[in-house]
């Protein structure tokens, strides 16, 4: 039924205006179809299984797999992990919906340039359903044999998110979450931190993986850390963001990232009750890479970017070259 509806006219045969009209229909009727014959929860299933899939080779690889190559800094890493991973998670994907578009992190050139244009392909026009991947978020912990990376799966239809995954295979915490469904960990409903106080607040950031970047993140520590309780570096921002979700962070903020870090994060971080913008307080998109995460509550947030914003840490220097 979906190749049918899908099918294109045939090539160097110019369609009359009648047939344009038929062929707009047509692809109305198709994009409608694929918006609806799968659901939300359809979806996350089938995000489960391939997430999980891909978390038992990190459990399993941790520490025991080398560095295959550095991309455009030598703290960005890849191993042969993480393109096997991806691959069974796109295979996954695509195996039930095969229409889908794919954005995963090691199908994309290194730096941020390469990968805010990557993900601009994906948004113009619009795609019906669009799984945003990062098959191992927090690789430096990974090649280091520390246990804390995650699988991060986001989808978006029509550039909205719809669902959210984040597979920490380690303790074998589920994170998931689905448009005006709530967050959950492990099927149980999760909410973030019922804190409203800066002072009380615990903060995760990172430091990304350029000087470009570091230099900026260390100045907006510089800011919080002496109004806030505490801060930690997980090494993953998918982490970081499940755990904002969960109550156990209640800030995440870091500039430049990259959108199959923190899509998954995000919604399930809205789905807990929190808040998510970009670090001048504009609401976030899949285009935002500044991003911060709060619990929402309080005054919490909007001191946040305005301490960022009088630091002048609220965005990175933009990058000259590809990183
Ligand atoms: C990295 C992690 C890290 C963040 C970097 C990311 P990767 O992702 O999320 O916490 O600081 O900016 O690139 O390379 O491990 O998938």
């Amino acid at each position: 039924m979906e190749t049918d509806a899908l099918s294109k006219p045939p090539i160097n045969v110019p369609p009359t205006g009648a047939e344009t009209e038929s062929i707009h229909k047509r692809h109305a009727r198709a994009s409608h179809s694929l918006q609806t014959i799968y659901s939300d929860s359809e979806i996350l299933d089938v995000c489960i299984i391939a997430a999980r899939e891909a978390g038992q080779i990190i459990r399993d690889t941790c520490g025991k797999i080398a560095v295959e190559k550095t991309k455009a800094t030598v703290q960005d890493l890849v191993t042969v992990a993480d393109k096997n991973c991806q691959d069974l998670i796109e295979a996954r994907l695509k195996e039930r919906f095969p229409f889908a578009d794919f954005l995963g992190e090691e199908n994309v050139a290194p730096g941020a340039i390469a990968s805010a244009s990557a993900l601009q392909s994906f948004l113009t026009p619009p795609r019906d359903l669009l799984f945003i991947v990062d098959p191992i978020d927090g690789t430096t912990n990974f090649v280091s044999g520390i246990p804390f990376s995650v699988v991060s799966i986001g989808v978006a239809r029509r550039n909205e998110l719809c669902v959210g995954v984040i597979y920490e295979p380690y303790r074998d915490e589920l994170f998931t979450s689905m448009k005006g469904q709530g967050a959950f960990l492990n099927g149980e409903k999760m909410s973030v931190s019922p804190e409203r106080l800066l002072i009380n607040t615990v903060l995760g950031f990172g430091l990304g993986s350029s000087s470009r970047v570091a230099t900026t993140m260390i100045k907006g520590l510089s800011a919080l850390e002496p109004v806030t309780r505490g801060q930690r570096a997980l090494g993953s921002a998918a982490l970081h963001l499940a755990y904002v979700a969960a109550g156990r962070l209640t800030v995440f903020y870091e500039c430049d990232l990259s959108s199959w870090d923190i899509s998954a994060g995000s919604l399930l971080v809205k789905e807990a009750g929190g808040r998510v913008t970009d670090t001048r307080g504009v609401p976030y998109t899949l285009e935002t890479r500044d991003i911060l995460a709060s619990n929402g509550k309080g005054d919490i947030h909007t001191q946040i970017v305005d301490l960022l914003v009088q630091a002048g840490a609220d965005a990175a220097p933009i990058p000259l070259s590809l990183n």
